[in-house]
């Protein structure tokens, strides 16, 4: 290491050293992917760790120590993308109270009073209570009431100018009334809510399953934030729903020059306010450590049912006087801290991928977590959505993966950590940072090399993990599902209660409460066994006297007279609602003639798509569910059948269609089998017999053809109110 001699200082262990040149190079590496291309590859919680350790080494060895290690800076890197700003008054940071318990806060206040030199016997100190909005902080700067110039943060003294993006953001206003002082500058967060974060990345999600490129998911609301904050483009930007909140202020026009006078952080915060920037209700005025204490429960209880991410609470002095005598020490004002939370991010390792069977029959991968705390409570499961989910974060078992639990959402796998950055970090003799970027800049391209995102990794299972059933994924879904239907116990219950309910078979008294029980007492396996309780078993389970049991015997036999819709829309059959039901009874007038169609019968049916065809085909292509059908007939569930309806004439049938571009939801496949499921015919190329032109996006000389010929022009909305008209 180049700094040992210089100073005179005793020279560290080489292995100290080693580990000091890995650290900053690792650290390099992820604050450039956090602060340059908001995509960090590990939490927050683990760069915390990286840098605490490297913090310890250097301070144990100062003979370490270095002008350029990234313990001496404090923000992130300007991109030359932008243009720069000098803020007026530095953006500086703010100290972490590093004890998670309630109880830091007692630590602050202690420091607070020392520092002021009160007595034990002087009176609480006041505080405001806020919280830690997890985005990234702005400073907006209004010249006479206008809105002149927004910047990050960046360095703290430089931040970059993203004014054009900030203008996007409805919540701040481009206009302050009248009485703001003639230079305001507010500073706060940019975040976006977990709502609209999760419709974002639902977005991605379908851009990058219809194959965009250079699309990607977002790892949290904050990164998103950033990222959208941080576009070149602010049409791009517009699209990403931000919010703000204002906690604090730069440059102001003094009070000797007709500026305002704040007095105290909370009044400033309700002028802020009064000219129309988001405060946040939650800020709370606090007497003494304990008041402090309490919102930092009473906070961390309702973290999960805010509507976007905190890390923590924020505690300040609150009379400004005060602030002043406190100053700062290095960059950090000795007036405020930030009072953690458990992070909402961690890293683990995935032990295997399991999967579940959900009521609907869906079937989730989830991920097989060595135990880890993340958001508050030990996590060991955490769901993979689907199989494609699991193929874009390119996911194998044994890898490192970052779990997000926030909210009170089912814990995620959100990525993994490649293995690789670890590796690339680990240089021997590296002595300067120029090489220590150098050999991460050329372990990065090595790392950033994508895997074969269809590398045969894990696989769904082809049989229901629970019933054994065929597992199926219908064209255009990304879910599997079992097909076991009634057969499966993981789908009994939702099952039954369908088969029971008003609309479908009727079954009185046949509640969720008491289907719980028969299920999980293992009586009722499948809906025949319905009929075949006894009053005595009924009669022996929870809250049942022998007249309410006598009461669902009844409701029993009743329902046994039935009709044909009825019965099929009981069976719980994907796609089979109390329409198609009445459509299938119609057109078949008999069940064995529904039981026994193909798909191409299914496809004449009014009204029935190739998706419902394929459901209602593959349901009586079961076994089980066959089974099923002849026990319930045989405990005497009847229905008066009829004769097969006339073939009806096809909606589309004689109509010639044309389809051009890409359509937002169907494939071009989908949209031709749908279109000529209602009759019609699908040709290639647009001439005076076409009927109809369907356009998608980037649709080219087809469209232009349609249009000089004068030939109807639908987009897939319209083409697909036609085929339900
Ligand atoms: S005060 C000099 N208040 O947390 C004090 N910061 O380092 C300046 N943050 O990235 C910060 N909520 O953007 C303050 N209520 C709040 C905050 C807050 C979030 C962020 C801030 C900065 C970090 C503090």
């Amino acid at each position: 290491m180049t700094t040992g001699d210089l100073f005179d200082l005793p020279p560290a262990p080489a292995g100290a050293a080693r580990r000091v040149a890995e650290l900053r190079a690792l650290l390099h590496h992820h604050a450039h992917r956090y602060y340059t291309l908001d995509a960090p590859e590990i939490p927050d919680a683990e760069y915390d760790r990286l840098f605490r350790e490297l913090q310890q080494l250097e301070s144990d060895h100062p003979g370490l120590a270095s002008p350029d290690s990234p313990t001496q800076r404090v923000g992130g890197a300007v991109l030359d993308l932008f243009a720069k700003v000098r803020h007026a008054v530095p953006m500086l940071s703010i100290r972490t109270e590093t004890d998670i318990e309630a109880s830091g806060a007692v630590a602050f206040d202690a420091r607070v009073r020392r520092e002021l030199g009160l007595a034990d016997d002087a009176p609480p100190v006041e505080y405001v209570a806020e919280l830690k909005f997890d985005g990234l902080a702005i400073n907006l700067r209004y010249e006479n009431g206008v809105l002149v110039q927004a910047a990050t943060r960046g360095d703290g003294e430089i931040g970059e100018d993203v004014t054009h993006n900030i203008r996007t953001i409805g919540q701040i206003p481009l206009k302050l009334p009248a009485d703001a002082p003639p230079v305001l500058e507010v500073r706060g967060e940019v975040y976006m809510k977990r709502a609209d974060f999760d419709r974002l990345n639902e977005r991605q999600r379908e851009k990058i399953d219809a194959g965009l490129k250079n699309e990607k998911t977002y790892v949290n609301p904050r990164n998103a934030a950033a990222g959208a904050v941080r576009q070149l483009d602010s049409a791009i930007a517009r699209q990403r729903p931000l919010s703000f909140f204002a906690y604090g202020w730069g440059e102001v026009t003094p009070v000797e020059a007709g500026g305002p006078d704040f007095g105290t952080q909370y009044q400033a915060l309700l002028t802020l306010r009064s000219w129309g920037l988001p405060v946040s209700d939650r800020t709370q005025v606090c007497n003494g450590p304990d008041e402090l204490v309490a919102f930092h429960r009473q906070i961390g209880a309702l973290r999960d049912s805010l509507p976007f991410d905190i890390d923590g609470v924020v505690y300040k002095v609150n009379a400004l006087a005060l602030q002043r005598q406190l100053g700062f020490v290095s960059r950090e004002p000795r007036w405020a801290v930030a009072h953690k939370y458990p992070a909402q991010e961690q890293v683990t390792r995935m032990l295997g991928i399991d999967v579940q069977v959900g009521r609907t029959g869906k079937l989730t991968p989830v991920a097989r977590l060595d135990p880890v705390f993340v958001g508050g409570t030990t996590v060991s499961n955490a769901t993979l959505h689907n199989l494609f989910e699991l193929r874009r974060k390119q996911l194998r078992v044994g890898d490192s993966v970052i779990i997000r639990r926030a909210g009170d959402v089912i814990p995620e796998v959100v990525g993994r950590v490649p293995p690789t950055v670890v590796r690339a970090a680990r240089i021997e003799g590296a002595d300067s940072e120029a090489a220590i970027d150098q050999a991460v800049a050329e372990g990065s391209s090595q790392r950033l090399a994508p895997r074969d995102p269809y590398v045969p990794n894990f696989r769904m299972p082809r049989q229901c993990p629970i019933c054994g059933s065929a597992v199926v994924r219908e064209k255009g879904e990304v879910n599997h599902r079992c097909s076991g239907g009634l057969f499966c116990a993981a789908q009994r219950k939702q099952a039954i209660l369908h088969y029971a309910q008003r609309r479908a078979v009727d079954i009185e008294g046949l509640g969720e409460k008491l289907v719980d029980q028969l299920v999980e007492a293992g009586v009722v396996k499948t809906l025949p066994d319905l009929y075949r309780l006894g009053l005595t078993a009924l009669a022996a389970l929870d809250r049942m006297a022998e007249k309410s049991a006598q009461n669902v015997l009844d409701g029993l036999e009743q329902s046994k007279t039935t009709t044909l819709p009825r019965f099929l829309y009981g069976l719980g059959i994907r796609h089979v609602g109390e329409t198609t039901a009445k459509d299938l009874a119609r057109h078949f007038g008999r069940l064995d003639g529904v039981m026994d169609a193909s798909v191409g019968q299914l496809l004449e049916v009014p009204d029935v798509g190739p998706i419902v065809a394929e459901a209602v085909h593959t349901f009586f292509q079961q076994p089980h569910n066959r089974e099923v059908i002849e026990q319930l007939r045989a405990c005497g569930v009847t229905w008066p059948e009829g004769d097969p309806a006339p073939r009806a004439a096809l909606p589309l049938a004689g109509k010639t269609f044309v389809l051009t571009g890409t359509l937002p939801t169907l494939s071009r496949d989908d949209a031709k089998e749908r279109l000529e499921a209602a009759g019609a015919k699908v040709a290639g190329s647009v001439s005076k017999k076409t009927d109809y032109v369907v356009a998608g996006d980037e649709a080219g000389s087809k469209l232009a053809k349609a249009q000089e010929l004068g030939i109807a022009v639908l987009d897939e909305a319209g083409m697909l109110a036609l085929l339900s008209s």
